[in-house]
């Protein structure tokens, strides 16, 4: 059995022309444009080149960027007054601290400073709780688990019912994205560093979602056959081939798993793209919450 191959580049697409069909439809309706304001603090290059996509994808759109840089000594006083100001500005509809921030700084507080209506990237305290609890619904879902779910829906993967698989307990990825799964009705089992017999749940998995940051560790015969698979990492493995000298892959050994899976997303082109046309949807929806 060789799996379908899960397009995120084509589905992530659409979900831009889709926004931006909405954004030009906001404007010529004599609405603001949505306004994202991007916040970086210190020099990774990781956090840097997201921005960059993040603020490009913006300009695309047809939305408005706001890019702060700080530098990596800024003090929680002074990040929070940007926070502040950020909240206050009435043509910044989105605001999205990239993360992780300098150890010095304590990224809860700041989080939970962002204004609800602006928490596009869904981590302050109050999305996220409202995500852990039934019958509450968050105004944002983090991005990268609204990207993988939406995979799933668009790829007619059944949630409802079935056993979904985490690798990973991220506040960014593993565990918004068991919520949003048990919130769809899926029995989930969240696996971390300290799990034993991985591989045997592993292969109890209908869907997999693997957030490790662990290059190809997931081995094909850990497959259920036929289960969905969706890889969230995006690891560099060294390709002496290759001009750059290494090759992206992911979490799950691709040339393995899609022998065995029904459905798999590829690395690049698959969960990556996704992010930041969930992004773009999130601050249209804030743009959209803030007009009344
Ligand atoms: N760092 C890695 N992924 C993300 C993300 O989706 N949002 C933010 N703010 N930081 C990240």
């Amino acid at each position: 059995m060789t799996a379908q191959i899960i397009d995120g580049k084509a589905i992530a697409q659409k979900v831009r022309e889709e926004v931006a069909a909405a954004v030009a439809q906001r404007i010529a309706a004599g609405k603001q444009p949505p306004g994202l304001a991007t916040v970086l603090v210190g020099d990774r290059v990781d956090s840097a080149t997201y921005v960059a996509s993040k603020q490009k994808a913006c300009q695309e759109l047809g939305m408005i960027s706001f890019h702060h840089h700080l530098p990596a000594n800024v003090s929680q006083e002074e990040l929070e007054a940007l926070v502040r100001d950020l909240n206050a500005d009435r043509r910044v509809h989105g605001i999205l601290v990239q993360l992780p921030l300098p150890a010095h700084l304590n990224e809860e507080r700041v989080l939970s400073l962002i204004n609800i209506e602006k928490d596009v990237d869904g981590f302050s305290p109050l999305n996220i709780g409202r995500l852990a609890q039934k019958g509450r619904e968050p105004l944002f879902v983090p991005c990268t688990p609204y990207g993988c779910v939406y995979l799933l829906e668009q790829a007619g993967v059944p949630i409802e019912g079935a056993h979904a698989v985490v690798l990973g307990r991220s506040n960014i990825v593993g565990m918004p994205a068991a919520l949003l799964l048990i919130g769809k009705n899926a029995t989930v089992t969240i696996c971390h560093s300290h799990t034993r017999n991985l591989p045997e749940i592993v292969r109890q998995a209908d869907i997999l979602i693997a957030a490790i940051g662990k290059a190809e560790f997931v081995r094909g015969d850990w497959i259920k056959p036929g289960a969905a698979v969706i890889d969230v990492g995006i690891n560099s493995k060294p390709d002496p081939t290759k001009k750059i000298g290494y090759r992206l892959v992911g979490d799950v050994n691709f040339e393995e798993a899609k022998e065995v899976a029904g459905f798999i997303t590829p690395v690049p082109g698959g969960v990556g793209p996704m992010t930041i046309a969930m992004l773009m949807k999130n601050t249209l929806r804030a743009a959209e919450i803030q007009d009344v």
